[in-house]
């Protein structure tokens, strides 16, 4: 897909699709909606009317005009004060399908500025016409829309200057279509080996380094709860390195960590009926978006040096398995009662949060299917945030509320602590279910020092069944664009 940034307006512009986002104080039509509305003989009006259209939110409609372009399309921005760049987004999304479904080549798209920035405005529009118009075909024998039709171009109206905001966008989403490829694939084709490959193939593209550390490097450095997970597979673990280093010195040092189990069977405390085992590819959603979000800063060149990590592994069952009751020993020393094999993650994270303290980065950011507690909670759009650090939550706060990405802040409750006591380790992996997304937390803390971190539970939103907004079924390539932003935001 090609955009351009275009001086044309509603008015000037010819090509086969024009779509307009109004707000509900773009009704009625005045200035130069209404010059438009005259050039196509009251049909911009008609269409209004007919359809009962208040430009609420998500609301569209499309009516067949003629002349200088063929069809004209409505999306609704819902009230004027409440413009969000995610409002861009999802019209953009909605303009795009529109586009697609009336089988159209070019699409002029026209949105009101989001406060005064155009740059950012261009960015959000670029975002959720990509992301909407991404359709995840490998696995499919035929594609059904061979020799269709297809949008060829989206001329952003009014957003002359613009290509950088549009160059910005592509970045991003490369890294959110990787993610969301890495997610949606299955654990036969996405392995710990393929996860590396991918790590490194992002280093040769962009100039980072990449360092995979097999096996017996982790065995030397103890890593015997990553290990310990690894033991039953017939895949080799692949603890995952991946370095972006900015030309200048550094204005900080951050850390991100992603969960990758390329499959979770749940171990020999194996998943059960309606537990979701047929899922479980999806539950290396967190290095997927670590290494979406590399994709994107080798491309964005931001300042901040980066650290992108993954302890890549699959939990199987076999006569090798951690068994439960087994006590692993953690590369910090710490001992864990392994009382459910299917409290893997936290496993894998534990060795993957000491190694990243070592790297004496300013901060760590973890992103972890890794609570169905954290599902019920905040339920499949929202994660959860757990940190002790103030203004690293607001950080992150803020840049997922630039990203358009959902997350709550859950509390860290130490007193909860004592649920995961153990009589003969240092602590067992899980403790009741209740606070079950807590105690998560509280686990991965054991393993992190003194460094400013967060730990980002994102079981809910890395997958979604249905189509919304500028997402598609399948994976959604989430905290990319979250993740995008706060490096951004150290510059
Ligand atoms: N990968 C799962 C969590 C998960 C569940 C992710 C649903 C995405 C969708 C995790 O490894 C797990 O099994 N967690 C257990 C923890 C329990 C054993 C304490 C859970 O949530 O049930
Ligand atoms: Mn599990
Ligand atoms: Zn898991």
């Amino acid at each position: 897909m090609e955009f351009h940034a275009s001086a044309q307006t509603c008015l000037t512009w010819s090509g086969d699709c024009l779509v307009i986002g109004l707000t509900e104080a773009s009704l009625p039509l005045t200035g130069p909606l209404a010059d438009l509305n005259t050039q196509v003989s009251g049909l911009l009006q008609e269409l209004i009317d007919e359809t009962e259209f208040t430009g609420k939110d998500g609301s569209t409609a499309v009516i067949r005009v003629g002349g200088t372009v063929k069809k004209l399309g409505i999306v609704g921005l819902g009230s004027a004060d409440d413009l969000s760049l995610e409002g861009i987004r999802r019209a953009a999304a909605a303009a795009a399908r529109m586009a697609k479904k009336e089988k159209c080549t070019t699409l002029g798209l026209s949105l009101p500025t989001y406060q005064n920035d155009p740059a950012q405005t261009a960015q959000a529009a670029v975002e959720g016409a990509t992301l909407a118009l991404h359709q995840d075909k490998r696995f499919k024998s035929e594609d059904k829309d061979n020799g269709k039709v297809v949008l060829e171009a989206i001329h952003l109206l009014d957003l002359a200057g613009q290509e950088a905001g549009i160059t910005t966008a592509q970045a991003v989403c490369e890294g959110v279509i990787l993610a969301r490829e890495l997610t949606s694939a299955p654990a036969n084709v996405v392995t710990p080996a393929v996860l590396a490959q991918t790590a490194q193939e992002i280093a040769a593209a962009h100039g980072m380094d990449c360092e995979i550390l097999e096996r017996e490097q982790c065995e030397a450095l103890g890593m015997g709860a990553y290990l310990g997970v690894a033991l039953a597979s017939d895949l080799p673990p692949k603890f995952i390195h991946l370095t972006y280093r900015p030309a200048g010195s550094p204005s900080r040092k951050l850390a991100i960590v992603g969960k990758g189990l390329t499959f979770d069977s749940g171990g020999l405390n194996i998943k059960g009926p309606g537990s979701g085992i047929e899922m479980m590819k999806i539950d290396m959603g967190g290095a997927a978006a670590v290494l979406g979000a590399a994709k994107a800063i080798g491309q964005l060149k931001p300042n901040a040096e980066v650290h992108f990590i993954s302890a890549a592994v699959e939990n199987m069952i076999s006569g090798k398995a951690m068994r439960p009751g087994d006590i692993l020993t953690a590369s910090n020393g710490k001992t864990i009662e392994v009382n459910n094999t299917d409290a893997e993650g936290r496993l894998t994270l534990a060795d993957a949060l000491v190694f990243a303290e070592k790297l004496d980065v300013d901060a760590i950011v973890d992103l972890a299917t890794l609570t169905g507690a954290c599902i019920v909670a905040l339920g499949d759009d929202i994660a959860g945030l757990f940190t002790e650090d103030d203004d690293l939550a607001n950080a992150l706060s803020t840049a997922a509320a630039t990203a358009g990405e959902k997350f709550w802040r859950l509390p860290m409750e130490a007193k909860y602590f004592e649920g995961l006591k153990s009589i003969v380790a240092d602590m067992k992996n899980t403790g009741p279910r209740p606070g079950g997304s807590i105690t998560a937390a509280l686990f991965l803390k054991q393993f992190v020092e003194k460094t400013p971190w967060v730990h980002l539970d994102v079981a809910g939103p890395v997958w979604t069944e249905k189509e919304s907004g500028y997402n598609n079924p399948g994976g959604t390539g989430f905290g990319v664009r979250t993740l995008v932003e706060w490096v951004k935001a150290q510059d």
